[in-house]
């Protein structure tokens, strides 16, 4: 059987899930969105949770509701989804590119070396599920009066000494497509803050700029969420941490199995529980590697080829070279994981690259 890159949970408590949501009539902001909220703010230690279509949605909304203008400048690391980015320019300011370090993460002290007087704030990425390096980022952020927009679409339930992600700056923003930690099944999105002022015109925002039934007090877009999509949600969200530990186990499963091989594992900062959005090796024979897995029905995925400060869609903004990102995509290399995989199934793709490496 072919081996996915991820698996989606689909069973029946779901499917009753959906097939009630579809039966309640209420289908947009209905209680099922309100529920979802209030139970994801409760999971997640914050005080707002607020749903909408995609995480781009709800960094674009972020980034408004604070106030940021054109020239302002935001620290982001290039080594992330183009999304990211494209949030940042859609709101009408400025992506300042940072490399990473060995974790993947944002490099700290790159971004020291790129703050100016224009610097207003700071997305790092907890990329693949493993959290930046959050206290450094808050001595800097707070030395610099910058505002903190955790980027936590590949991250739902990974935490820094216990502490949830999301809940380290003003905001945080999740996704839940497909293939995340904690899906919809389809697009969708949610931001947490503890700030009532940002909660309340991140609601706005997702809804025409209305203030009321009539009254619209600002442009805003239609970014609003749906019950039938919330009720998958919720049923998920309960067992996200059972989840998490599953794909934590795999993770220790292939770092056994893969140990001694020429390839660069996966690594965890003390401190940080890593939830394995995706199991990233590094190896120099990546693309031989990854052909040699495709012919053994093992999918494999690049998480990403190209790095954001190198795509055209930037290019207005000349960035400069970043050492660290462009070498690394050269030799990463997404293996199949998802709480929906197999112990078995890892044992199949590491006894594959195993057999790579030995052939
Ligand atoms: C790190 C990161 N940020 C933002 C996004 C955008 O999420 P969405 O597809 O929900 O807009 C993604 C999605 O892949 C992502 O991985």
């Amino acid at each position: 059987m072919p081996i996915p890159l991820s698996r989606p949970p689909v069973d029946d408590e779901i499917k009753k899930a959906v097939i009630a949501a579809v039966e309640s009539g209420q289908y947009i902001l209905g209680p099922q969105c309100k529920e979802f909220e209030k139970e994801f703010a409760a999971y997640n230690g914050a005080k707002h949770a607020v749903l909408t279509t995609s995480a781009t949605a709800a960094l674009w909304m972020l980034i408004k509701a604070f106030n940021a203008k054109a020239g302002d400048e935001i620290l982001v690391p290039a080594h992330t989804a183009f999304p990211t980015i494209e949030a940042i320019c859609f709101a009408g300011v400025t992506p300042v590119f940072v490399d990473v370090d060995d974790t993947y993460t944002v490099d700290v002290k790159d971004a020291a070396a790129k703050v100016t007087p224009r610097t207003v704030g700071f997305v790092p990425v907890h990329l693949y599920g493993h959290p930046a390096n959050l206290p450094e980022i808050q001595e800097l952020c707070a030395k610099h009066t910058l505002w903190l927009l955790e980027d936590c679409a590949q991250a739902h339930g990974a935490a820094w000494q216990g502490k949830k992600v999301g809940s380290f700056g003003r905001a945080g923003a999740f996704s839940f497509y497909p293939s995340k930690n904690l899906t919809v099944m389809g697009d969708g999105g949610l931001l947490v803050t503890e700030d009532d002022e940002v909660a309340a015109r991140c609601r706005r925002l997702r809804d025409h700029g209305r203030q009321n039934k009539d009254i619209h007090a600002e442009i805003g877009f239609n970014l609003r969420f749906n019950d039938i999509q919330a009720a998958v949600g919720r049923v998920l969200l309960r067992r996200l941490d059972a989840m998490n530990d599953h794909r934590r186990t795999l993770a220790a499963r292939y770092n056994a199995a893969l140990t001694g091989l020429p390839l660069v594992l996966p690594t965890e900062t003390p401190g940080a529980r890593h939830v394995y959005h995706l199991y990233v090796v590094r190896a120099r024979e990546r693309d031989q590697l990854a052909a040699y897995l495709k012919d053994k029905g093992i999918a494999t995925g690049i998480h990403y080829p190209v790095p954001c400060h190198r795509q055209p869609a930037v290019e207005y903004l000349d960035p400069g070279p970043l050492e660290h990102t462009e070498r690394l995509v050269k030799e990463i290399l997404t293996l199949p994981i998802s709480a929906g995989h197999t112990e078995s199934e890892i044992d199949e793709v590491a006894a594959a690259v195993r057999a790579f490496f030995t052939k």
